[in-house]
């Protein structure tokens, strides 16, 4: 009797067994993937032991010093080449440069707007490093995102370390907005909408959804919530609007930021502006392996012989050109306008003198004032009616020409030979094109020789997006602040974010602790020309948001404001992903660099600016047979890949 008793306990005994060895594996698993935290991928690992450093002269020209410039010279410095790194501008960083500018009797330095330094940026992050300065960075702890009107309560995004699915389960679970995602299981268009962000690959979501506008595909039916709360202000912090946003790159910006991201969504920010927290100290390392830094250089000839370069010539000071040259009147302008677009020439017919509008610090057209003086939109440069600087950051008058000819609805003019230095040419066994996509543009328009058309054609097709603008107040009060110190807005007309600055940078926290006052910021990432057409509708409605977001500031006095008004930021239109120049060209010793260059891996804004300098450096080191630096990135594919 007792023995089948027994055999019976045993074999439940043994299921029971069997079952709790395999929740325990589950569990184990699960466990595993919830607390573990995943490690970057490498892209780029050579097999073969190579050798690190060249033990030969090789030259390389690097032009265009924002971030995928300086990466790729400085890697290239730190290899044994011989850099020379040519910026148009008078100060290096591009998008993430800061020059000086005067609030009463005191000094600050002014930036393109704040820049969120996330901890899967980790190509960045390595140089960081390398360079020994991560306390030039600090935790902002956590980043919040609120919204204009009580449809959705303010989110809040903390550090984790968990990859996908966690990190969108414990979103789930922190945010209080989960029951208003809309998500309905019962319609097809929301699975769809979830195989395609959870699915992202490299090319197969670019040949799926690059021919639509995040708009157009927000229209099959999107679950109204998660895009009004994620979708649409994370498309406009690519800095392009979701109108004109290839839903491919929108996939692949949200792969990288969040699906494939196991860091979280908090990040850092520098403790003093980025000119001196970052750019200083990558250019300082440069120079320190023997590299030339050339500022305020403009490329103005690059010799072609059908195979490769043979080389480049630039001017330093304003760029001369001694041929005359016809330009149009321009009747939209007014009377003493000619030329279009970035050429425009405000002529003064009685002294046979015609003014270049374009402004020597970054070449934005400066418009003029009522007083005569000539203002540039984009970082307040301000000239008097003869071109010559009364406000900086500009640091060279503006070009002046002589009227040769009147014609009926043009002029004749010829450049006066004034501010210029002498042609220098140099000559590199290698030359990468680093600038941002109009300076791209306009050095392929200065090539001689017959480049091949496809990739000229490649460089023209090229997009800008819409412009944005930044605005930066000084008040003369401090207020209660409960989100982020940098924080996403949704919802307002025009500002996608406000940055507290008093509270990030060093310069700033000090102003404030002396004077009680603050600093504020507010950012509009892609506005619309059309609906706000001038530089004072954009103060003015900037200055009417800021008091609705914070209505305290209401009765307080801004001491100082600063405008950046640029429109440089890199496009992905639709379609635009098939056609994108790649790393490598049919140029032998030519590459290309910067955020508009085709990436094989996920990556986005500042990280894949850094990463497209070290794919070019990576191709050179390639050819001359060294060992390529090793890249790292987020999981390169979604968990539930096509
Ligand atoms: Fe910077 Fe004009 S382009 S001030």
């Amino acid at each position: 009797m007792n023995q089948p008793l027994k055999s019976n306990f045993l074999a439940i005994s043994r299921r029971n067994a069997l079952k709790l060895i395999s929740l325990g594996i589950v569990g184990t698993l699960l466990g595993y993937s919830r607390f573990a935290k995943p490690q970057p991928s490498r892209y780029q690992l050579d097999n073969l032991i190579l050798p690190e450093n060249l033990n030969q002269a090789k030259s390389v020209v690097v032009i265009g010093a924002g971030l995928a410039g300086l990466a790729c010279a400085y890697e290239l410095s730190k290899r044994g080449f011989k850099v020379t790194l040519l910026e148009k501008s008078p100060h290096l960083g591009g998008k993430i440069a800061s020059w000086p500018i005067q609030v009463g009797t005191e000094s600050f330095r002014m930036e393109h707007g704040f820049h969120g330094f996330f901890p899967q940026y980790y190509n960045l992050k390595q140089i960081v490093t390398e360079l020994a300065i991560n306390d030039n960075f600090k935790p902002l702890n956590f980043y919040s995102l609120v919204f204009r009107d009580d449809k959705y309560h303010p989110e809040a995004f903390y550090p984790s370390h968990s990859a996908f699915p966690w990190n969108i389960l414990d979103l789930g679970i922190w945010s209080q907005n989960r029951l208003k995602w809309g998500i309905n299981l019962l319609k097809p268009s929301h699975w769809q909408v979830f195989r395609a962000i959870t699915s992202f690959r490299i090319p197969n979501s670019y040949e799926q959804l690059d021919h639509l506008s995040v708009t157009e595909w927000s229209e099959i039916g999107f679950p109204q919530g998660l895009y009004d709360l994620y979708f649409l202000p994370f498309a406009k912090s690519s800095l392009n609007a979701p109108d004109v946003l290839s839903t491919g790159e929108l996939m692949q910006f949200f792969h990288f930021y969040f699906f494939g991201n196991p860091e979280g969504l908090a990040f850092n920010g520098t403790k003093d502006d980025m000119g001196t927290s970052l750019v200083r100290p990558i250019a300082t390392a440069i120079q320190r392996k023997g590299g030339t830094i050339i500022t305020e250089a403009t490329v103005s000839n690059i010799a072609y012989d059908g195979e490769k370069i043979i080389n480049l010539t630039y001017q330093q000071g304003n760029s001369y050109n001694q041929v005359p040259f016809t330009v149009q009147k321009n009747e939209r302008l007014g009377d003493r306008y000619y030329g279009t677009g970035d050429q425009v020439f405000w002529v003064n017919k009685a002294q046979k003198q015609a003014l270049s509008l374009t402004c020597t610090h970054q070449g934005c057209t400066v418009s003029q004032k009522a007083d005569g003086s000539f203002h540039c939109p984009c970082h307040g440069a301000i000239y008097n009616q003869k071109g010559q600087v009364l406000q900086g950051p500009a640091l060279r008058a503006l070009s002046q020409f002589t009227i040769l000819q009147e014609k009926e609805n043009a002029i004749e003019i010829v450049q006066n030979k004034t501010g210029f230095q002498a042609e220098n040419l140099i000559k590199a066994d290698y030359y990468v094109i680093a600038t941002d996509v109009i300076g791209a543009k306009q050095i392929f328009q200065r090539i001689q020789g017959e480049i091949p058309p496809h990739l000229s054609q490649q460089v023209t097709e090229l997009a800008s997006a819409d412009p944005f603008a930044v605005v930066r107040y000084w008040f003369d009060r401090d207020f209660d602040w409960q989100y982020s110190d940098f924080t996403s807005l949704s919802g307002y007309a025009l500002t996608d974010s406000i940055t507290l600055y008093h509270r990030i940078q060093t310069q700033f926290i000090e102003w404030s602790k002396r004077t009680g006052g603050s600093v504020v910021e507010l950012h509009a990432y892609c506005y619309k020309e059309k609906d706000f057409p001038s530089q004072e509708v954009l103060l003015q409605t900037f200055e009417q948001e800021l008091y609705e977001i914070v209505p305290e500031l209401k009765g307080a006095t801004i001491l100082h404001q600063e405008l950046v008004n640029r429109k440089n930021f890199s496009g992905y239109p639709p379609n635009s992903y098939q056609n994108r120049p790649e790393t490598c060209t049919d140029v032998d010793n030519l590459r290309l660099a910067g955020d508009w260059v085709k990436m094989p891996f996920p990556c986005g804004l500042m990280e894949r600016a850094v990463s497209s300098g070290l794919l070019a450096a990576n191709s050179i080191l390639q050819s001359e047979g060294l060992q390529q630096r090793s890249l790292l990135t987020v999981r390169p594919e979604g968990l539930l890949k096509i």
